[in-house]
């Protein structure tokens, strides 16, 4: 996307209303996914967690919002955690939790790995949770199929932390690849199992862009420049993994799209609008040197990652231009790159067609 149609793009979203009437009919927006989008079922750390917009905490990774939280376009409210205590979850529910694979506990176990996972809310087991939560939100089987053909699903990110889980249990790349398809099917299943429930319309975001971020350029500091992107000065083998992931997960799409040609399941593409920010950080108002971590430190990397004092720790300081910044705590994301990210899915060109221009089937 060249600079004057961005600029064009821009305008338009400030001087058209941000609801057009044809996409105001979802009554409830359900999500499922990891530490993208967890609004609050896992509260791990503190303060600057939260600082930009809520003032507080409140358990989502980022200094404010998160990509979901900007779905409020649609005109939806802020999720609620779906371990929220007395809440009323009929205008939709998060049952994204921190650190949360695609696949089960077993899957880890057989191979050894079980020690690094932190929670059990694989995509089945949400799914899971879900469907228990469900006759409380629209009562039968039936009328649920009804509710839920009015209501927007957002399926993912999912794989991230399955990824994780071998490279950080000391696999390699080569051997964690072989996960891919396992993943992918999982995906795919839990999909199939929501659309089973009445669920007719689905955003599936991709993984990431890893190698773009402070964490794996810390840990995985090369002193061979063949490692890294010459443009993006990301390392290659990790987003070639996501990149394998994403290809293998659309083509998972494209089947589900032919088996079920009444349900439209849209691919929501994080790695393309990320790897745009690395490439071009100033036509976003990011600065040159994105890759840099905000809330951090120095002393391990030019990324300002330190893993002995990570973001709520001490230590680490908060940069005082947090959104010139891609990377908040150099794993996740700061309220500025969540609302560009969303603004290129209500409306183009990262989900296409784009969540506001087109009705649910
Ligand atoms: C809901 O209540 C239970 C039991 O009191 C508590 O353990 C849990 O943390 C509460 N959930 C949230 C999201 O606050
Ligand atoms: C997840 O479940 C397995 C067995 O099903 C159990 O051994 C493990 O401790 C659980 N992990 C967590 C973090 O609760
Ligand atoms: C951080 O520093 C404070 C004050 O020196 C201390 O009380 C606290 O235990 C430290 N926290 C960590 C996680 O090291």
């Amino acid at each position: 996307m060249g600079k004057p149609f961005f600029f064009l793009f821009l305008f338009l979203l400030c001087f058209f209303p941000s609801h057009p009437a044809s996409a105001q009919h979802y009554n409830a927006l359900f999500n499922f996914g990891d530490s993208l989008s967890d609004t609050g079922n896992v509260v791990l750390a503190g303060l600057p967690y939260g600082m930009t917009y809520f003032g507080h905490h409140t358990g989502r990774c980022s200094d404010g919002r998160l990509v979901i939280d900007f779905m409020e376009g649609i005109g939806l409210p802020h999720l609620p955690p779906s371990t929220a205590n007395n809440t009323n979850f009929h205008r939709g529910a998060n049952f994204a939790f921190i650190a949360a694979p695609a696949l089960p506990f077993d899957f880890f176990h057989q191979r050894g790995l079980s020690h690094g996972l932190h929670v059990n809310a694989s995509i089945h087991e949400q799914i899971d949770q879900f469907q228990k939560l469900l006759p409380s939100i629209c009562g039968s089987p039936q009328d649920c199929k009804d509710f839920l053909s009015k209501s927007l699903l957002v399926v993912g990110e999912f794989g991230g932390n399955d990824y994780n889980t071998g490279l950080f249990g000391g696999w390699s790349i080569t051997k964690v690849t072989s996960f891919v398809p396992h993943v992918t099917r999982v995906v795919a299943d839990g999909i199939e199992r929501l659309i089973g429930l009445g669920a007719v319309d689905l955003i599936v975001p991709s993984v990431l862009p890893v190698g773009c971020f402070p964490l794996y350029l810390t840990l995985s500091d090369s002193s061979d420049p063949a490692e890294y992107g010459p443009r993006t000065g990301c390392l290659r083998k990790f987003n070639a993994l996501a990149w394998y992931h994403n290809a293998d997960l659309r083509r998972q799409l494209d089947q589900l799209g032919k088996k079920y040609p009444a349900v439209s399941i849209r691919y929501a593409d994080f790695y393309a609008q990320i790897f745009d920010f690395v490439t071009n950080p100033l036509k976003y108002g990011f600065k040159a040197g994105a890759l840099r971590t905000c809330c951090g430190a120095p002393g391990m990397s030019k990324y300002n990652f330190n893993l002995e004092a990570k973001c709520d720790q001490n230590g680490s300081t908060v940069c005082s231009d947090i959104s010139a910044h891609v990377s908040w705590d150099g794993i996740h994301m700061t309220e500025t790159a969540h609302r560009i990210i969303a603004r290129g899915w209500l409306s183009g060109p990262y989900v296409n067609p784009p969540i506001l221009s087109s009705p649910a089937s």
